[in-house]
């Protein structure tokens, strides 16, 4: 290397600065060692080890969590406790075996036919019936899942294939089809059977129009298939709207079951949804009763959900369940497998409350036994 060494000599010291040519800037300095520096090049410069001063204590140390206490795998937000769930409150009356602790659910009187309703869209209407009906059925209950909406949301999280064209909820509806031809297991329990729904349903609400006794095309076709089909448990999942659909269901069922999400707006629309239902049971369908309410989508962090669940209990005191769905990323994720929450993740804290919501609605329905 070229080096074009420069001295200056002041005050006893001696500095020596090599330039580089090719960098234009000093490469290396050499210091009399009298002054107590490090003689080093910047290439190999080597700090001397840092040295703690008496002056300077060194700060208190945090305590360190044990890593031993923490679950392995990537860290979860602090929300998500999905996996330290509390053993499943189940209502008494519920069979649990001592052996095998399978649990049996009572069943009720008479077909227990449950309209899940409510106009606003995306407050887990869907979610609610595939869970409850996995739940009663894993509870030895046959159910019956209808699915109305042209989503075909139902279908998907029940295992269901409801590509366009398979056969379901239209042809029933408008070609007079028996519903028990194209009634389908699902692969979640073989005494849950779902009617599907496709995307072609979502021409049905224009199609009905012109059709005569409109607005009883699925109590007809409901009553035929319950009479030789025995059926503890029917759930319709309807569409976000009041349409002719949701008017169907309204007149075949015998109950309504509102899930309320626990958000702002959460009773916005279901005032216009009574107006409906008392219309319904006057013209239409005397034996309907709204008898459950179930608040889902429950956020404990949040001021809003308690406050949102304190309003709701107040409106509908009896009807509301005491067990609330929290938001859980378990129930969200479940769908995207063809799976309900109560086979995805059985121990989820969403497995375990949809477990304990359907508990008490069987209990509800054997107390109403004669
Ligand atoms: N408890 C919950 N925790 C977390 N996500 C939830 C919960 N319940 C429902 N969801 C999610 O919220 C979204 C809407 O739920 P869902 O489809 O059940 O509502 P919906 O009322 O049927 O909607 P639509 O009105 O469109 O039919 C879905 O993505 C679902 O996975
Ligand atoms: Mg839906």
């Amino acid at each position: 290397m070229n080096s074009d060494p420069s001295t200056e000599v002041g005050a006893g010291l001696v500095t020596e600065v090599e330039v580089a040519p090719t960098l234009g800037w000093p490469h290396a300095v050499h210091v009399d060692e009298r002054i107590g520096w490090p003689n080093v090049s910047r290439e190999t410069i080597d700090w001397p080890q840092r040295v703690t001063t008496p002056s300077m204590p060194s700060a208190p140390q945090a305590a360190q969590p044990d890593p031993r206490l923490r679950p392995p795998g990537p860290r979860r937000a602090h929300f998500d406790d999905d996996e330290f769930a509390p053993p499943p409150a189940l209502e008494p009356g519920t069979d649990v075996s001592r052996e095998t602790g399978e649990f049996r659910f009572p069943s009720p009187a008479e077909p227990r036919i449950l309209v899940v309703a409510n106009q606003k869209g995306g407050v887990g209407k869907t979610t609610t019936v595939v869970n409850l009906a996995a739940a009663l059925a894993l509870g030895g209950l046959s159910v019956l899942v209808v699915d109305l909406d042209p989503q075909g949301n139902a279908g998907t999280a029940l295992g269901i294939d409801h590509a366009a064209g398979t056969p379901g909820t239209y042809e029933v509806l408008l070609s007079n089809a028996a519903m028990a031809d194209h009634v389908v297991e699902s692969p979640e329990a073989s005494n849950l059977k779902v009617l599907p729904a496709t995307i072609d349903l979502a021409g049905a609400e224009i199609a009905l129009v012109s059709v005569v006794a409109r607005e009883n095309r699925l109590s007809r076709a409901l009553t035929a298939y319950l009479s030789d089909h025995p059926t503890d448990y029917v759930f319709l999942d309807c569409p976000p709207s009041l349409g002719l659909l949701t008017l169907n269901a309204l007149v075949a069922a015998s109950e309504i079951l509102i899930p309320i999400q626990c958000e702002y707006y959460a009773l916005e629309g279901v005032s216009q949804l009574m107006r409906t239902i008392n219309l319904v049971k006057g013209e239409l369908n005397d034996r309907l009763r709204l008898t459950t309410v179930l608040l889902t989508m429950y956020d404990a962090r949040t001021r809003l959900a308690a406050q949102v669940a304190d309003e709701v209990r107040a409106h509908f005191p009896a009807e509301t369940l005491p067990t609330v769905i929290p938001r859980s990323v378990r129930i969200s994720e479940a769908p995207s497998y063809g799976q309900t929450v109560l086979t995805y993740h059985p121990d989820s804290a969403g497995s375990v409350s949809y477990l304990a919501a359907a508990s008490e609605i069987a209990a509800r329905g054997a107390e109403e036994k004669p």
